[in-house]
């Protein structure tokens, strides 16, 4: 618990000016928001029904299985954790806890996360109401803030349902219908327009400000699906902002325009990297791997999640994931890749693949992907076809690497080097896998040297020679 934390203020009876000291400092040295944000959510596996036991389990196989110690530290309650009947306390207007879910309350199961080394995140609406019609935080801002930094609260996620006709955007915006006016895109704006003095923008500011007055650090994720085009205000507003609908645990499709699978969120993605950086992360929605998706599938979509720079949040009940599951979240390299220290920025497309350049296209988006990262530069290629296919890196194509120089090619999924390259390397790839590769420079014939004496082919090879699957 922080020294600011008002408890242990009473307890201790440190001097006011003191605590004030010791938040600033925590304030400063913080890297809080800095990274895309690590750790648990409830809704893709528990829905609304949820209740501390699941939240205790979650936590503690956070630790157990080692995921902690890998940093997804956030411990994050969904929608359902508020009494749906007492609403509101009549007289302090806090929203009121289910205390047959959270019998000690949400600061009993904050102090318990807490206690286990991490953090606990919270859900509410910029509406009346939040999605499943427990009380949203509209015109409560302030006190729903407060209540949530007194209770311990580190993270809020910030849903976009039940907005009062007075509260529409004056021109409504949903991606989903990016190529037609429809009930989500009334009216087109002025080319001019700046959705940045939407009201979507002015009352997720609203909460912003609110939070930013608490003694806490609390994260602030905010989930209006891309609409308000928030990505043209998303990085200055929030650590994240949802870009599109939500996600399902499929690889294509969608159910109604509101609830979509890995690709097409995948393909909306692409047409949003500038805004990405430290600070600011377009969230890509809550991770499906062991959800049902195949094992190539479950690789590909948090694959494509850790290098696009999205908050990896797992939905899978912990307590049952399968080792294959479990392995994919466990990718050290692939964590570190979104994690990096220095390079803030998403990796992009080179190439896209099957389809033209820049074609927007919800089954079939890019599928050869670039990016640094303080290891070395990465290629990444994904296979959207039915069937295994050969996928090569052709050097002169990927900004980043030398053709005329030799590279030592890492896999980031066996985390083995694979051999020394020149010109280009291909690999097969399965249908829905992703190649996920690291090139270093091989500086002289050493390296092939120390390759062979590791058991590994260790031989410099020349162009198209495939090696074995991944
Ligand atoms: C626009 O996109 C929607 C949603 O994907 C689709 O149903 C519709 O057919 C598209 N309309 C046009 C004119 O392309
Ligand atoms: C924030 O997004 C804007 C575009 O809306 C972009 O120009 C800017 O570079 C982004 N800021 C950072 C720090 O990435
Ligand atoms: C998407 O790409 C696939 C494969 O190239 C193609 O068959 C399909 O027609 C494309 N869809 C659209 C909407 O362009
Ligand atoms: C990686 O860094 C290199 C060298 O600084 C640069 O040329 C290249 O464009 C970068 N690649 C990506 C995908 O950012």
């Amino acid at each position: 618990m922080p020294l600011s934390s008002p408890n242990i203020r009473k307890r201790l009876l440190v001097p006011l000016l003191l605590t004030t000291v010791a938040r600033c400092l925590q304030l400063e040295s913080t890297d809080e928001g800095r990274l895309p944000a690590l750790g648990f959510n409830s809704w893709n596996c528990f829905n609304e029904f949820i209740n501390e036991e699941k939240f205790l389990t979650a936590a503690k196989h956070l630790v157990d299985l080692g995921l902690k110690d890998l940093g997804y530290t956030y411990v994050n309650i969904d929608d359902g954790w508020s009494d749906k009947e007492a609403w509101r306390d009549p007289e302090t207007k806090q929203i009121v806890v289910d205390y047959k879910k959270f019998p000690d309350g949400i600061s009993g199961l904050a102090e318990k996360v807490h206690a286990m080394g991490l953090k606990l995140g919270i859900y509410s609406d910029r509406g009346t109401k939040t999605c499943a019609s427990y009380p949203g935080s509209m015109d409560h801002e302030e006190i729903d803030a407060k209540t949530f930094s007194d209770w311990g609260v580190d993270y809020l996620k910030y849903d976009n349902c039940f907005i009062p006709d007075e509260e529409e955007d004056k021109y409504p915006w949903a991606p989903e219908w990016w190529n037609t006016t429809h009930d989500g895109n009334k009216a087109h704006a002025p080319e001019d327009y700046d959705f940045s003095t939407s009201r979507s923008a002015e009352r997720y500011r609203i909460m912003r400000n609110a939070l930013k007055k608490q003694d806490r650090i609390i994260q602030f994720g905010m989930c209006n699906w891309g609409h308000a085009h928030v990505e043209l205000w998303g990085n200055r507003t929030a650590q994240s902002w949802r870009i599109w609908g939500d996600i399902l645990p499929q690889w294509t499709g969608h159910t109604n325009h509101i609830a979509w699978g890995v690709m097409p969120i995948l393909n909306h993605a692409l047409f949003h990297l500038d805004q990405t950086n430290f600070w600011g992360h377009a969230d890509m929605d809550m991770l499906e791997v062991g959800n049902g998706l195949t094992e190539a599938e479950d690789r590909s979509h948090f694959a494509l999640w850790a290098i696009l720079k999205s908050p990896l949040l797992i939905g899978t009940p912990l307590d049952s994931i399968t080792p294959a599951a479990l392995s994919v979240f466990k990718n050290k390299e692939l964590l570190a890749y979104n994690q990096d220290p220095v390079f803030g920025g998403p990796a992009r497309p080179y190439k896209w693949g099957i389809n033209p350049d820049w074609t927007w296209n919800q089954t079939h988006p890019a599928e050869f992907y670039s990016g640094n990262s303080t290891a070395g530069l990465h290629v990444f290629m994904l296979n959207t076809l039915e069937e295994t296919v050969t996928k090569t890196a052709v050097f002169d194509e990927v900004p980043g690497l030398d053709p005329s120089k030799r590279y030592i090619v890492h896999n980031m999924w066996s985390g083995e080097d694979i051999g020394v390259y020149e010109k280009e390397f291909s690999i097969k790839v399965e249908s829905h896998d992703i190649a996920a590769l690291r090139f270093n420079e091989a500086i002289a014939d050493r390296e092939a040297i120390k390759l062979q004496q590791a058991g590994k082919p260790g031989k410099i090879h020349t162009a198209r020679k495939t090696p074995d699957e991944l």
